[in-house]
C-alpha cells in the first residue's frame, strides 16, 4: 500500500511476484500506479503497508542505495543521466574507481565499463558523451549501469516508449540474452504486442490494485486491454473519405544543417492541406526532429522557403506562429512540453494567456480557465486530484495527456503532432487518435511524426518516409501497405526517384 502526501493511493493491497530468469511485464493505464510500485522496490517509496520478500526472505529496502546492494536495479521511465558526462562517467557515477584515493582514474573507469558493455553484449563506445548519444544508446547506457552495480533483478520502466522499432528490437535481442544469463526483468509498456513478443508472464494493475497474474500465452492483446482499461478498445478505425481545403503549409527545397555543419534536412518539398493528415514515418534521427524545429519557429537557420499560410515563416516568431492557430505536441514532453513545478493549470494555459476568451482588463479571468482546465481533464482523462496539482507529480502519461490538451484546446487549424500518443496507455490512445480523426473531418491539417506504425497506418491519408534528411517515398493508399515494404523505405533499401503526390500542383 502506497499513499502519496496529498493523499493519493497509488497502490492498494497489490500483490506481485516474480520468478527468477523471467521477463515480467507490467501493465495497467496511466496513473494505475505501475512505477510508484517499482519504485517502492527499488527503495525510492516507501510503502504504507506490506511486505516485500526477496529470494524467500522478508525484507526491507530503505533505499536506492540498499535495493543495488540486494541486486536489484532500475531503469527509470525518464532518463536520469547526466547529459554532460561521458558514458564511462555516467556507468561508475557514484562508484567510481580511485587514483591514489582521491581522483578519478579515467582510464579505469573507461576500462571497467568497456568490459560490462562486452559482458553483456553492448556495442557502445564509453568515451563519447551522453547528450551526444540517439536515445537508445541513452537507454543501454542506462541498462549497463544497473548491471555494473550487479542488478541481478532489473527494472524497465516503459523502455520502449523513446524507441524506434529498430531500436526496440535490438533491446529486445539483448533482453533475451540477459534472461538466458538467469537476470530477472520487470517490463512496463502500453505496447501489448511488444509484451506478447517478450514477456512470459504478466501482471495487470488497474487503480492501483493487481488483477492477476498471466502467462502471456494464454492471454490474448484484446483480453489484456480489456482488463486494463475495463471495456473494449478499438484499435482501428474507420475515415470518412479526406475532403482537402485550402493550402495550410507548403515547403520547397528545404535544406537544415545541424550544429555541426551536417545537412540534416536536405532539399525536402511538400505541402499539406486543411482535411487530411500526412503523416511521416522514418528511423528517429533522419532529420524528423530538425524538421519540426524549422516548422514551428524554434530554429531559423535553414535555406529553402515555408509558408504557413501565405505567410513566410521566416518572418515569423514564436507566438506568430502560434497565432496562425498552429498547435504543436512536442516529442519531448519534460523538456519542451511543460514545466514541471507549475500546476496543471497554468501548464494547459500558459500559452494563452493572452487570448481573448482569458484575458480581461486588468486581470485573467480565473474562473473561465478553472472552468476550462476542470472540463480539459474530465475529457482527456487526466488522473490527478485537481487542477492546482503541480504535472511533476503527475504520472509519465498523464503528463503527456495535459500537453496534448493544451495543445488541442486552442481551435488549431494545423497540428504539428510529434509523437502525440508516447507513453498512453491504449485507452486514452484510442480517445487522442479519435480526436486527431476528429480535427481532420472539421478541416484542420495534421503533419503526423510518429515512431509508432500502427499509429501511423491508421490515421494517415497520405504517408511520407524520410530517410537522410530527404523522403525516398510517398504513399497515397496507405491502407494497402506492409509493415515490411515500410521499413525497407525507412532503412533506404528502396528508394523512389519520382515522388508522386508530395506536392500539389
Ligand atoms: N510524487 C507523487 N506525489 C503525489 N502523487 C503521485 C506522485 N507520483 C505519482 N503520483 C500519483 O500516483 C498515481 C500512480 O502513479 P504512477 O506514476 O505509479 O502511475 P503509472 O502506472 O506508472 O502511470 P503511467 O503509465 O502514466 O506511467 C497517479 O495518480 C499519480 O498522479
Ligand atoms: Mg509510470
Amino acid at each position: 500500500m502506497k499513499i502519496y502526501a496529498n493523499g493519493v493511493v497509488a497502490n492498494e493491497d497489490v500483490s506481485f511476484e516474480l520468478e527468477k530468469g523471467e521477463i515480467h511485464a507490467l501493465l495497467g493505464e496511466n496513473g494505475a500506479g505501475k512505477s510508484t510500485l517499482m519504485k517502492i522496490l527499488f527503495g525510492i517509496e516507501a510503502p504504507e503497508q506490506g511486505d516485500i520478500f526477496l529470494h524467500g526472505e522478508k525484507t526491507t529496502i530503505k533505499s536506492s542505495q540498499d535495493a543495488i546492494s540486494k541486486g536489484i536495479g532500475m531503469v527509470h521511465q525518464h532518463f536520469m543521466l547526466v547529459p554532460s558526462l561521458t558514458v564511462a562517467e555516467n556507468i561508475i557515477l557514484g562508484i567510481e574507481p580511485k587514483k591514489n584515493g582521491v581522483f578519478i582514474n579515467m582510464n579505469e573507469a573507461i576500462r571497467l565499463s568497456e568490459e560490462t558493455a562486452k559482458k553483456y553484449n553492448f556495442d557502445i563506445d564509453a568515451t563519447s558523451k551522453v547528450e551526444e548519444l540517439p536515445v537508445g544508446i541513452k537507454q543501454q547506457v542506462e541498462i549497463l549501469k544497473a548491471l555494473y552495480r550487479g542488478a541481478e533483478i532489473l527494472i524497465l520502466d516503459e523502455p520502449t516508449a523513446v524507441l524506434t522499432p529498430q531500436e526496440t528490437d535490438e533491446l529486445f535481442v539483448q533482453l533475451k540474452k540477459l534472461r538466458e544469463l538467469g537476470h530477472t526483468i520487470i517490463f512496463i509498456s502500453h505496447k501489448l504486442d511488444e509484451i506478447k513478443a517478450i514477456c512470459d508472464r504478466a501482471t495487470i494493475m488497474r487503480n492501483g490494485k493487481s488483477k492477476g497474474t498471466y502467462h502471456v500465452k494464454d492471454i490474448t492483446t484484446d483480453e489484456m486491454s480489456r482488463l486494463m482499461v475495463g471495456r473494449d478498445v478499438v484499435l482501428s478505425f474507420d475515415k470518412k473519405p479526406v475532403n482537402l481545403g485550402e493550402l495550410a503549409l507548403s515547403v520547397r527545397n528545404l535544406t537544415i544543417k545541424g550544429s555541426t555543419g551536417k545537412v540534416r534536412v536536405d532539399d525536402l518539398s511538400f505541402d499539406l492541406k486543411a482535411g487530411e493528415i500526412l503523416g511521416i514515418a522514418g528511423v528517429e534521427g533522419n532529420g524528423q526532429g530538425h524538421l519540426i524545429e524549422v516548422l514551428t519557429g524554434l530554429n531559423k537557420h535553414y535555406s529553402g522557403d515555408i509558408y504557413l499560410f501565405d505567410s513566410d515563416v521566416r518572418n515569423l516568431g514564436i507566438k506568430d506562429i502560434r497565432n496562425l492557430k498552429l498547435a504543436h505536441i512536442p516529442e519531448d514532453r519534460m523538456t519542451f512540453g511543460c514545466a514541471k513545478n507549475m500546476s496543471i493549470l497554468d501548464n494547459m494555459f500558459s500559452n494563452q494567456y493572452d487570448s481573448d476568451e482569458f484575458s480581461g482588463k486588468v486581470v485573467l479571468k480565473t474562473k473561465v480557465i478553472e472552468k476550462r482546465a476542470e472540463d480539459l481533464i474530465k475529457e482527456y482523462l487526466v488522473k490527478c486530484k485537481s487542477y492546482k496539482q503541480n504535472v511533476g507529480m503527475l504520472s509519465g502519461g498523464n503528463i503527456q495527456k495535459v500537453v496534448v490538451a493544451r495543445e488541442f484546446s486552442t481551435n488549431p487549424k494545423i497540428i504539428i503532432a510529434n509523437q502525440p500518443t508516447r507513453g498512453i496507455d491504449v485507452g486514452a490512445a484510442e480517445f487522442i487518435r479519435r480526436r486527431i480523426i476528429q480535427f481532420r473531418d472539421e478541416g484542420c491539417a495534421i503533419l503526423l511524426v510518429s515512431a509508432d506504425l500502427n499509429e501511423v497506418f491508421e490515421l494517415s491519408d497520405r504517408l511520407a518516409v524520410i530517410y537522410k534528411g530527404k523522403f525516398s517515398g510517398i504513399f497515397t493508399d496507405v491502407k494497402n501497405l506492409t509493415e515490411e515494404e515500410l521499413g525497407k523505405y525507412m532503412l533506404g533499401l528502396k528508394k523512389d526517384e519520382v515522388l508522386e503526390g508530395i506536392i500539389y500542383e
